[in-house]
């Protein structure tokens, strides 16, 4: 099913989620509406924050070989080498695009949605994607990571885009749903 994508301004993309505990059929369900929504955003990587829930999970596609897309769930990174800038966006703030640092290297531990642990490696975009997900559950935006001068153009544009100041919906911290049927 595909899910709103939350917008900056929403203060679950700042609040650190939970870890999941339970590797049940809600958090498959929550895996695959993650792939759907990020797919038809397109988006490169996607985290449970950016569509309400507030959960350590994350899906990513970065390319179409074998270990450019999955999920990750309660991930632990270990990053390697000097950090390169690049051009980095978020599907939490569209058009929203500027340079910004990362490790050009990363491990990602962590686990599948069967409770599987599993390890990522990741260079270039991949390592980009990891870095930038996994801060999503730290409650960390891209621009966070920004020099000075980067977040000050970047807020600017933020600014000026025309989804800025919209009205926010209510945090999650589980998959299920809290709409009530009246
Ligand atoms: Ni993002």
């Amino acid at each position: 099913m595909l899910r709103p994508i939350r917008l900056f301004g929403d203060p679950v993309l700042k609040t650190p989620a939970e870890p999941v505990r339970d590797f049940d059929l809600e958090l498959r369900n929550l895996v695959r509406d993650l792939n759907e929504t990020m797919l038809d955003a397109p988006g490169v990587g996607l985290a449970a924050p950016q569509i309400g829930v507030s959960l350590r999970v994350f899906t990513f596609h970065v390319g179409d070989e074998e270990g450019e897309s999955g999920h990750l769930i309660n991930p632990v990174l270990a990053l390697d080498g000097e950090e390169e800038e690049d051009e980095e966006g978020c599907l939490s703030l569209p058009g929203i695009q500027f340079l910004t640092p990362r490790a050009p290297r990363v491990v990602a531990k962590g686990f599948d949605m069967h409770g599987e642990p599993i390890t990522i490696e990741g260079t270039e975009l991949l390592a980009r994607c990891v870095q930038h997900e996994t801060d999503h559950l730290d409650g960390i935006l891209f621009i966070d990571r920004m020099s000075k001068k980067e977040r000050k153009l970047a807020m600017k544009a933020i600014r000026e885009a025309e989804w800025y100041g919209a009205p926010v919906p209510e945090i999650r911290v589980s998959p299920h749903s809290t709409q009530r049927i009246s």
